[in-house]
């Protein structure tokens, strides 16, 4: 891993929007970036009604001067294309751009991404205010990343869409035949016998088509990944040197394979919200920047100098593009994060590798559908308790530009699969509950507060470094996942595999003979019967814990039983399992464990694969994260309770520059990084023998 900047410094800064205010504000604006040592600010990124007012009739002089500002006071701009909001002209003059719901309603502009990504005139226009950018800015001193769009996420139904999918799946499937075996379109009467009956899944009397669902998804991430692509190069051939990224939204209503993706950009940019409000924050935080580590693994190339990229070995980095400066989105409320939450969200981020630290948004607006989110220069000003901890966060941000040096190394590997977590959603599944997202937060929850460090990784991904392979949910599997997962096993590897992974074909087909179908062998077992649970039901399970969402029966064929069932239809059956295989354990979890008995399972599944905690020392509440490579170690703490805390430990708080010696003390709700002295070993112990028995209670 290396720093962004050749000045070494991480990120920091946001959204910025010059076209909500006056000119006078812009100066103000410097001065205060500058007091907060803001070095990075995202400009221009639902401004195209103000850049081009009438077709082909641009008013730019507006941005040229905000630039040269932002220049002369020393920050570098992330010059975003517009193209997420197009003005209203576009949308009178286009209608059929507009996009169309799945029962075939027309929306309105008066809002944002009112486009069809799929159509024409939409893409065509795109691509000339991304050129018209490109000719002007692109060799403006102040630009220093290109920002393609804003979160790629929108589906459509429209004609121009319509037809897209047709295309894509003739590119796909071949031929008809290959299609209805894929959809299984034998199932009610849906068999094809011409192209021009396919449509997009429309709004039906009932059940859709999973297979049809699926391809509407995948068609969707190729389709919003070609308009990144062609923006993408017309702003590289502008100038080859600066890099381009796009910011990803993260959640299961997105139809982008985020991983896929990874691969067209020369940063991964994530934005992330938490939405609890009490220690799921801090837990959301975890997972969102442990997803974009891994996806920024399948990044390309560059890492970037002051003015233009340089080519590095290793992995693409990957930057917390927005977040929430004081607040929290709930189901139907915003919570105020407490003082020092704002720090500890972006320190968390930063302690996984992200390249520093932005926020939506610089300044809060006085209109517009947002006028109450939050933002670094909140309503009130900057004599704020939020503008005083942006400050503070800036000045810590100063002191860890060192931390670019170590890489987020981990042993254990959690595996995501983008269109599983779309299938779960899709109707005529046994349970409404099912949420591959979920799935994945319960099982990185419980290696989080066991507190094992881990990488999230995508089905092919190198194993190797990884002793133990987690697979929550991940529902679908070909041969070759199976055979991925297979190898990593046959290496002497551990898996953890739980309840609904490998069940089915990448087009949702059930894998035939007992599930999980591509892993039964690997588990030593056969379920042949799913019970799943209503929202408020739970199973008791042998060990005193609980299981929620699911149950099944599960017949053993060289596993052994770790929990039963008690009670039920399914009493004294095997819930939880394991199996010796060879070198390894494969461990079978047919319900979800309520949290305190996933986090005990996890640790005793860890312990027997050989890991050990990132900080084995650290107190319950402290969050304890840590980057290392040749030229040292650095330990982030997180305090997130009300309390202080003491955490052994060796080397310099960096935050505040003085020596700790053998022991810090994190004030309530406060972080310390440490550079550690001596740098301590690998988090491998050597595996311990599997005892055969039970997990104590
Ligand atoms: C992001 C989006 C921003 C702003 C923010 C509010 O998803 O990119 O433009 O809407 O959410 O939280």
């Amino acid at each position: 891993m290396v720093g962004m900047w050749d000045d070494g410094r991480l990120c920091y800064g946001g959204d910025y929007n010059p076209e909500q205010w006056p000119a006078a504000t812009w100066r103000e604006d410097v001065a205060l970036m500058r007091r907060a040592r803001v070095n990075l600010v995202t400009v221009g990124v639902f401004a195209w009604s103000r850049l081009e007012p009438a077709p082909g009739r641009y008013d730019l002089g507006w941005l040229d001067e905000v630039l040269d500002l932002l220049h002369d006071g020393g920050i570098r701009v992330a010059l975003a294309t517009p193209t997420a909001s197009p003005p209203p002209w576009f949308s009178l003059a286009h209608p059929d751009a507009l996009p169309v719901t799945a029962d075939g309603v027309r929306l309105h502009h008066g809002s944002r991404d009112t486009y069809c990504a799929a159509a024409p005139a939409y893409r065509a226009a795109a691509r000339s205010i991304a050129a018209t950018l490109a000719a002007r800015y692109a060799h403006h001193p102040a630009v220093a990343l290109w920002h393609v769009h804003n979160e790629y996420g929108t589906t459509c139904h429209c004609p121009h869409a319509e037809a897209a999918f047709r295309r894509w799946l003739v590119e796909h499937h071949g031929d008809l035949d290959t299609l209805n075996a894929a959809w299984a379109t034998s199932f009610w009467s849906q068999h094809y016998t011409d192209w021009a009956y396919v449509s997009t899944p429309r709004a039906t009397q009932y059940l859709g088509n999973p297979g049809q669902l699926l391809d509407f998804r995948r068609f969707w991430s190729d389709t919003l990944l070609a308009a990144y692509v062609e923006q993408r190069d017309l702003l590289t051939a502008a100038n080859p040197a600066l890099p381009v990224t796009t910011n990803y939204v993260l959640g299961d209503w997105v139809p982008v394979d985020h991983a896929r993706w990874a691969a067209e950009v020369d940063l991964v940019a994530v934005d992330h919200y938490p939405s609890a409000v009490d220690g799921g924050a801090e837990e959301q935080t975890a997972l969102a920047a442990d997803l974009a580590r891994g996806w920024a693994r399948h990044g390309r190339r560059r890492a970037t100098t002051r003015r233009g990229p340089a080519p590095v070995d290793g992995p693409a980095t990957w930057l917390l593009m927005e977040s929430a400066a004081s607040q929290i989105h709930t189901t139907g409320r915003s919570h105020t994060k407490e003082p020092g939450r704002m720090a500890r969200h972006s320190l968390s981020h930063v302690a996984r590798g992200s390249q520093g630290a932005m926020f939506f948004q610089w300044r809060a607006p006085a209109g517009g559908a947002e006028r109450f989110h939050s933002a670094l220069v909140p309503h009130t000003g900057p004599d704020t308790r939020v503008f005083r901890e942006a400050v503070r966060l800036g000045e810590h941000l100063d002191r860890l530009a060192e931390v670019t040096a170590g890489e987020v190394t981990a042993s254990v590997a959690l595996a995501f699969d983008a269109a599983s977590g779309w299938a779960l959603r899709h109707p005529g599944m046994p349970s409404t509950l099912l949420d591959g997202h979920a799935e994945l937060a319960a099982a990185h929850r419980a290696l989080w507060r066991a507190g094992y460090g881990c990488d999230v990784v995508v089905p092919g991904d190198p194993l190797d470094r990884y002793r133990l392979l987690v697979l929550p949910a991940v529902y679908l599997a070909d041969d070759a996942t199976a055979g991925w997962v297979r190898a990593h096993v046959e290496a002497g590897g551990h898996l953890l595999v739980s309840y609904l992974s490998g069940v089915a074909d990448p087009y949702g087909r059930v894998h035939l003979g007992g599930y999980p179908g591509a892993y039964r062998d690997l588990l030593g077992l056969r379920v042949e019967e799913f019970h799943p649970l209503a929202a408020d039901e739970q199973v008791l399970l042998s060990g005193g814990g609980t299981g929620q969402i699911w149950s099944e029966t599960v017949h053993l064929c060289g596993a052994e039983p770790v929990y039963t069932y008690v009670g039920g239809v399914l009493d004294g059956r095997p819930a939880v399992t394991r199996h010796r295989t060879g070198d390894g354990t494969a461990w079978y979890l047919s319900t979800r464990p309520d949290d305190r008995t996933y986090r005990r399972l996890l640790t005793e599944v860890a312990r027997t694969a050989g890991l050990a905690p990132v900080c084995p020392d650290a107190p319950p509440g402290v969050e304890a994260v840590r980057r290392a490579g040749e030229q040292g170690s650095w330990l982030f703490l997180l305090n997130h309770t009300d309390r202080p805390q003491r955490v052994p430990v060796t080397g310099v708080d960096l935050l505040i520059d003085t020596p700790a010696d053998g022991t810090v003390v994190l004030p309530a709700g406060g972080v310390a990084v440490i550079r550690e002295e001596p740098a301590p070993t690998a988090s491998v112990t050597a595996t311990p023998p599997m005892t055969g028995r039970p997990l104590p209670a």
